[in-house]
Order: C-alpha cells, then sequence, then structure tokens
C-alpha cells in the first residue's frame, strides 16, 4: 500500500479494503456481508436513482493514545437513520445491526484508521438506498445498507481556525416541512447551488435562514449552528435542520461547564449579539465562525475580532476531541471501544 500522508489528508474519498452491506428482502434483513468491491450492482429503475429514497449517515472512529480505537456515539447515528427510515418510508435498521456493522467495518479497515498524532480519523459512513425497480413513486420493497469507511483530515482547510460564512436567500435546503430534519440525499442536491454561491463569492460556506421568513437562523451548510453570549449557548429550534449529535453532545458539555443553554428560534439580527459562534457537525467538529456577511441586506456580523475561536469555542473542542480520542473519561458512555 501507498504510505498515506495522514498530516495532510483533506475531507475527500479514498478506497480501503472492505466495505459491509445488509440487503433487506421479503420484509426482513439479511445477514451482513462483507465486501472488498467499490461497487454496487443495481437496476436502472431503482427507487433511490429516481425518487431519491435514500439515506445516509456520518460517524467517526477515533485512534487513542493508548492505541485503542474508539467510534463516537454509533447508538446515537443508528437512531437518527431509523428517524430518516420513518420520513422517507424505509424499514428501519436495528440499532444492533447498524452497531455489528460499523464496529465490523472499522474493525476491517483498522490499517486505515490515522494514528493519534496526526488529527485525521477514520470517516464511517453508512447508507441505505432503496433497489426495487419501479416506475410508480411508491417506497420499494427492496433496501440494501451499505457502509464504508475513509480517512479524512478536516473538512475546512486549516482545521481548527475561524471562517467566513454568507446568508443565501437564493436558494433553499429544506421546507419547514419537508425533509430538513431527516438525513437524506435529497437536501444535499438542494444545498449545491448555495454553497457553489458562496464559495465563488470567497466565503468558506452558505449560512441558510429559514426558508418560510427567512428571518431566522436555520443551519451552516451541512453543520447546525451554535452562539455563545452572556455565558449561554445558544442553538436554533426549527423544524428544517438536521438533529446534530455533535450539537446535542456539546449542549451536554456547555452544561458540564456552567454555560446556560437555549434552544429556540434565533432571529438573524441576534447574530450581531453573539461573542462567539461556530458551526458544530461529524466532518466540521467545531468550526469557529469569523463573520456572516448578509450580503442582500448590507450587514455584516462579525462575530470574532481578532479573527481566532474564542475561549469557550476552544473549550468545548477541546473537550468534545479529549472524550473522542479517550484523552478524557466518557461521562455519558458516548464511545465504544473496539475490542
Ligand atoms: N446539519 C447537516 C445538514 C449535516 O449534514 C450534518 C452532518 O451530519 C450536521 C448538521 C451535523 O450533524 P452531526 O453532528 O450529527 O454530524
Ligand atoms: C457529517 O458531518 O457527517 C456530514 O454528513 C457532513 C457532510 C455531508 C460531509
Amino acid at each position: 500500500m501507498k504510505e498515506i500522508d495522514w498530516k495532510n489528508l483533506s475531507f475527500g474519498y479514498q478506497k480501503t479494503d472492505y466495505n459491509v452491506r445488509i440487503n433487506y428482502r421479503n420484509g426482513a434483513w439479511g445477514e451482513l456481508e462483507v465486501s472488498s468491491s467499490e461497487e454496487i450492482n443495481m437496476h436502472m429503475a431503482a427507487t433511490c436513482l429516481h425518487y431519491g429514497q435514500e439515506a445516509f449517515e456520518g460517524l467517526k472512529a477515533y485512534r487513542g493514545k493508548d492505541g485503542k480505537i474508539r467510534v463516537f456515539r454509533l447508538e446515537a447515528n443508528a437512531e437518527r437513520l431509523q428517524s430518516t427510515c420513518q420520513g422517507i418510508l424505509m424499514p428501519e435498521l436495528p440499532t444492533e445491526r447498524f452497531r455489528e456493522a460499523v464496529l465490523k467495518v472499522v474493525k476491517l479497515n483498522e490499517r486505515f484508521i490515522p494514528p493519534y498524532e496526526s488529527g485525521a480519523t477514520l470517516y464511517i459512513r453508512p447508507l441505505l438506498i432503496g433497489m426495487t425497480a419501479q416506475v410508480g413513486v411508491h417506497p420499494a420493497t427492496e433496501y440494501m445498507f451499505i457502509i464504508f469507511v475513509t480517512p479524512v483530515g478536516p473538512y475546512f482547510k486549516g482545521g481548527f481556525s475561524t471562517n467566513p460564512y454568507v446568508i443565501i436567500r437564493e436558494f433553499d435546503r429544506a421546507a419547514p416541512l419537508g425533509t430538513g430534519i431527516y438525513k437524506v440525499g435529497g437536501n444535499y442536491a438542494a444545498s449545491l447551488r448555495a454553497n457553489k454561491m458562496a464559495h465563488d463569492l470567497g466565503y468558506s460556506c452558505e449560512f441558510y435562514l429559514d426558508a418560510k421568513e427567512k428571518k431566522y437562523i436555520d443551519e451552516c451548510g451541512a453543520a447546525n449552528f451554535f452562539g455563545i453570549k452572556d455565558n449561554t449557548y445558544v442553538t436554533p429550534k426549527s423544524t428544517s435542520i438536521l438533529p446534530s449529535i455533535t450539537n446535542k453532545s456539546l449542549i451536554q458539555l456547555a452544561q458540564d461547564m456552567g454555560l446556560k443553554v437555549e434552544r429556540r428560534p434565533v432571529g438573524e439580527e441576534e447574530l450581531a449579539t453573539f461573542e462567539e459562534a461556530g458551526a458544530c457537525g461529524t466532518a466540521a467538529v467545531i468550526s469557529p465562525i469569523s463573520k456572516i456577511d448578509d450580503l442582500e441586506n448590507k450587514k455584516s456580523y462579525v462575530i470574532s475580532k481578532d479573527g481566532k475561536p474564542g475561549p469557550w469555542s476552544t473549550k468545548l473542542y477541546n473537550k468534545l476531541r479529549a472524550i473522542q480520542y479517550g484523552d478524557e473519561s466518557d461521562p455519558y458512555g458516548w464511545v465504544t471501544v473496539l475490542d
């Protein structure tokens, strides 16, 4: 195998040795299968290709200083996939099967888990797709669950450093009663033009307001938003954002650090009041925000005056990473240590 330059990995795909698969046929989940093929054989009329019956997840495995391998909050990811399945009428994979598949694929690809010092991780990508050939718009009867893994570096260049965001009003990611709360591929297709627009304008990422009123903060690209002020961690409550497992973890850690937590609608104008803000997610971890520009209204909400991550964001980042890598204890049982 060509040596991997662990320290300079980007957030991209590279081939590993194995993936795992479970088929759903005749109303039941089958046995876990191990594959070394990167390809899937499917019918051209499969529902995932036409009608977007596709769900995915994202979680990570970390190699600790002690050499042990840890997977973060896999049960929470299993549960969110089950919720997505309810959202687009796919059969739910039981948590135990999800767990078995994650642990198997990580173990099989152990040599791709980056070393502790590199700061890189193994990204775990489960997906579930409708396989039945049909042209009528209704749910498939056959599905395939797959998990592949790939070693990744930081989602944004520069890792834990601040990034500029821009409010995009031209395109919505998700409707208030649409699929924004589920992790389905269609939401990401809907985000591509906004993301390109933000990049073309020289920003790191797009920032979404609620689709109905364009008044409240929804999400930052593929990550949740949080702001901190007056010893309070504030994060939006909305019917169109993905319930981030990282955000849920940060809420707990913020409380433990003595911060108050508020989950409520956050109006755009409140951006002017935050002492710190960040985007959070499995890929983004915490990506502190330098500023958020609203070009249409000629406003620039400068969050970080010196361009550096703020003290609370830094503390939260360090704590979260310490739990994920096993440097500190795991009081909430978030981590599964591989045998
Ligand atoms: N929001 C969106 C749209 C995402 O794609 C993600 C990534 O998974 C998140 C938020 C963050 O969620 P999590 O922390 O569970 O990775
Ligand atoms: C994640 O953070 O796991 C994501 O899914 C983000 C992504 C779409 C790259």
